[in-house]
């Protein structure tokens, strides 16, 4: 394998930025100095002008994600293209067995259909009931298997959802095993009374989805997940968080020195819930769980960013197409598969709107995107920062660049993109992975 020289870089980590030249061999970064003279054969990139970040870190992707609606639009080749094209070098997606199948059963199909992905790639395991022999599976999962954190879901109770019980015995067996269980908040018994209660009043139409799932019930479910932390001792990462008084609360955790983490998305913080006053067709594409919200929670989010309380910002990267998926539940909400997508988007999206525009520094835009994904799923000895003896996975970045968004161009695989019409800046032009130009 060649040596790969990076001249005249501006290296951007989460705790510092400093100007170096970098050379990786063998898929590592070996050496990082002031000046580096390059060797007869060594491949050389001039990076004058550009900032070389560690590659992205995507924890929350639905890649062929089934659902009754078909398979979520990006499969595991088209999403993972889209994600490098991005910046995005790592993604964990999930394992969601059946609820009588074995996680391992499923864990082993769920590798086979991910054999094209392009990027670093990991699972959550998803847990959808609880029972002795999916505890004995989920030890075995750590111990065999190299999977750190366990998924479950309050909502979707008709489906993939547990009951508080089950989860706080999840919890239970993943502090035993020092695991971290990421947790979907939402009290999906109480979206279940509501969503039938819509229905029997005829109300049925998109914009009812969100009407469905109000932000307490997100809050409802954080606070008891708290509870269950202090208990259990557990350390759980609260997934795409949307509501401010989600985050309040998260805040109230986190001084207490409970072990809990949060995530949010970029659509949660572009967006307030004047989308659903939008046409119906338009309402189809903000069908996601939770749904967007007013703007207090929007500018709450911001801040909560800010004042680091949020630790992650992944995508949940879940696209559906408007023909043939999203519209089958144009006049049943309850049918839309929920998701959207910003897997290709993420890192330019956070840097126009957060860095550009002042609300967080470049190298807290490092931490949110790469560093503490690493760091809070257990990747940092090898990922997350630019290092010497880390692996190289490195983005030499154009923050110059500027470029629309537009679903024509763009290569996550979906008939349209929430952000049509976007101009970002910020962008990729070299994405190494392994110490491979990609
Ligand atoms: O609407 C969403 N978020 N769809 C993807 C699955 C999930 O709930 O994370
Ligand atoms: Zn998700």
């Amino acid at each position: 394998m060649k040596t790969l020289l990076i001249k005249n870089s501006w290296v951007v980590n989460a705790d510092k930025s400093f100007h170096a030249d970098i050379r990786i061999r063998e898929g590592i970064i070996e050496k990082i100095e002031n000046e580096i003279i390059g060797r007869p054969g060594d491949q050389v990139i001039d990076a004058e002008g550009k900032w070389v970040i560690p590659g992205g870190i995507d924890p929350h992707v639905h890649l062929n994600l089934p659902t009754l609606a078909s398979p979520s639009s990006d499969d595991f080749y088209t999403g993972s293209r889209a994600a490098l094209a991005g910046g995005t070098t790592t993604l964990i997606d999930f394992v969601t067995p059946h609820r009588r199948e074995s996680l391992l059963k499923a864990l082993k199909s769920r590798k086979n259909e991910a054999k094209n992905c392009l990027t670093n790639l990991y699972f959550h395991m998803g847990i959808t009931c609880m029972n002795e022999s999916i505890a004995d599976e989920m030890r075995h999962c750590v111990r065999d298997e190299g999977i750190f954190s366990f998924k479950t879901y309050l909502a979707y109770k008709e489906s993939i959802g547990i009951s508080y019980e089950e989860l706080y015995k999840v919890m239970q067996i993943a502090a035993e095993l020092d695991a971290i269980v990421a947790v979907h908040c939402e009290d999906g018994e109480q979206v279940s009374i509501n969503q039938q209660r819509l229905k029997s009043e005829g109300r049925l139409s998109p914009g009812y989805h969100a009407i469905s799932r109000p932000a307490e019930l997100e809050t409802r479910a954080v606070e008891s997940v708290i509870k269950m932390v202090e208990a259990t001792k557990c350390r759980v990462y609260i997934v795409h968080v949307s509501a401010g008084d989600s985050v309040n609360m998260i805040m109230k955790a986190q001084k207490k020195g409970l072990p809990v983490f949060a995530e949010t998305c970029p659509h949660y913080l572009l967006f307030s819930d004047e989308v659903y006053k939008r046409p119906d067709e338009e309402v189809l594409r903000f069908i996601m769980s939770p749904p967007i919200r007013g703007e207090a929670d929007r500018c709450r989010l911001w801040e909560g960013i800010s004042d680091k309380i949020i630790d992650v910002i992944s995508t949940d990267h879940c696209p559906f197409n408007l023909r043939g998926q999203k519209d089958i539940g144009i006049r049943d909400f309850t049918r839309i598969p929920n998701g959207t997508g910003s897997i290709e988007n993420r890192l330019s999206l956070i840097f126009t709107y957060g860095v550009l525009q002042k609300r967080i520094t470049p190298e807290h835009w490092v931490g949110l995107v790469s560093a503490a994904p690493a760091r809070i799923f257990g990747m940092s000895a090898r990922k997350g920062s630019i290092d010497e003896g880390k692996d190289a996975d490195l983005i030499i970045w154009n923050p110059d660049y500027t470029r629309e968004i537009s679903a024509q161009a763009q290569l996550q695989r979906c008939d349209h993109t929430i952000y049509e019409g976007l101009t970002l800046q910020g962008w990729p032009d070299v994405v190494i992975r392994n110490g491979l130009i990609i």
